[in-house]
C-alpha cells in the first residue's frame, strides 16, 4: 500500500503538537495543518449563532439538532500565507480570535457531532491530496490520514499540561485570577469529552508511536520526530 507523504500527530490538549508540528514544518519544508482551528471556527460560527456551552456539552454522542441546523450556514476555509495557517468563517479570517478557553471548549463539544466531523476531515482530505502535509488533532492517525507514514500520538500528564497553559495564559493576560489547579480540571474535562464521544474518539492509532513530552524539552521532541521520519525514508 501507497504511504502518505504526511506525519500525524494526535494527542490531548495542551500536549504541545502545535509546537511541534509547527517546528517540523518548518524543517521539512511542510504545510502545518491546524485541525482544532477548523472545529474553533464553527464553534465561533455556533456561539454567534446562539448555541450555548451548556445546552450541549454532555452531548458526547453528538445529538445536537439546534447546532446541527446551524452548520449549512457555515463556511470553514484555510489559506496558507507564507506557510502560515489562515482560518476563514464565511470569508472573515478568524484566525486571531479562535484560542480562548471559551472556543476550545465549545470546540471539543461541536465536534462530537458527527455531521460536522464529516464536513472537516473531507476538507482536511482534501488539503493532504495536494500537499505534504503535518496535520495535528485527535482523529488524524485514525481516521483523516490512516496512510500517513509516520504516526506520533503525544502526550504528557495532565499537570504538566496544566503548568503550561497557566505560563502562556499569564504570559498573554498578566492580571489573569485562574489557577493551575482549574486549568487541570478544565484539561481533564476536555480530554474525557475528546476520549468517550460516540464519533472518532481520541485514541492513539494501533502503528503510532507514542511519546510522552512531559520531561522533554520542544527541541527533544522535535529531535525525536525528525529521527523516526528519517527511518522511515
Ligand atoms: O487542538 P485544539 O485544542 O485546538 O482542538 C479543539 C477541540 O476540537 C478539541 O478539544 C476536540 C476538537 N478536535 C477534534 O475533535 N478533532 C480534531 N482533529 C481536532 C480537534
Amino acid at each position: 500500500m501507497n504511504k502518505t507523504n504526511a506525519i500525524a500527530i494526535d494527542g490531548p490538549a495542551g500536549a504541545g503538537k502545535s509546537t511541534i508540528a509547527k517546528s517540523l514544518a518548518k524543517e521539512l519544508g511542510f504545510i502545518y495543518v491546524d485541525t482544532g482551528a477548523m472545529y474553533r471556527a464553527l464553534a465561533i460560527h455556533m456561539l454567534r449563532g446562539g448555541i450555548r456551552l451548556e445546552e450541549i456539552r454532555n452531548a458526547t454522542d453528538g445529538n445536537m439538532p439546534a447546532a446541527e441546523a446551524l452548520l449549512p450556514s457555515a463556511d470553514v476555509s484555510l489559506q496558507f500565507e507564507d506557510g502560515v495557517q489562515q482560518v476563514f468563517l464565511n470569508g472573515e479570517n478568524v484566525t486571531a480570535i479562535l484560542r480562548t478557553q471559551e472556543t476550545g471548549d465549545m470546540a471539543s463539544a461541536v465536534s462530537t457531532n458527527e455531521k460536522v466531523r464529516a464536513r472537516m476531515v473531507e476538507l482536511q482530505q482534501a488539503i493532504a491530496r495536494d500537499n505534504s502535509v503535518i496535520m495535528d488533532g485527535r482523529d488524524i492517525g485514525t481516521v483523516v490520514l490512516p496512510d500517513a507514514k509516520l504516526k506520533i500520538y503525544l502526550t504528557a500528564t495532565v499537570e504538566e499540561r496544566a503548568r503550561r497553559r497557566y505560563l502562556e495564559l499569564k504570559e498573554k493576560e498578566p492580571d489573569t485570577e485562574v489557577t493551575v489547579e482549574e486549568i487541570a480540571k478544565e484539561i481533564e474535562e476536555r480530554d474525557h469529552r475528546d476520549m468517550t464521544r460516540t464519533h472518532s474518539p481520541l485514541r492513539k492509532a494501533d502503528d503510532a508511536i507514542e511519546l510522552d513530552s512531559s520531561e522533554l524539552s520542544i527541541r527533544e521532541v522535535t529531535a525525536r520526530v525528525l529521527e523516526l521520519w528519517e527511518q522511515k525514508g
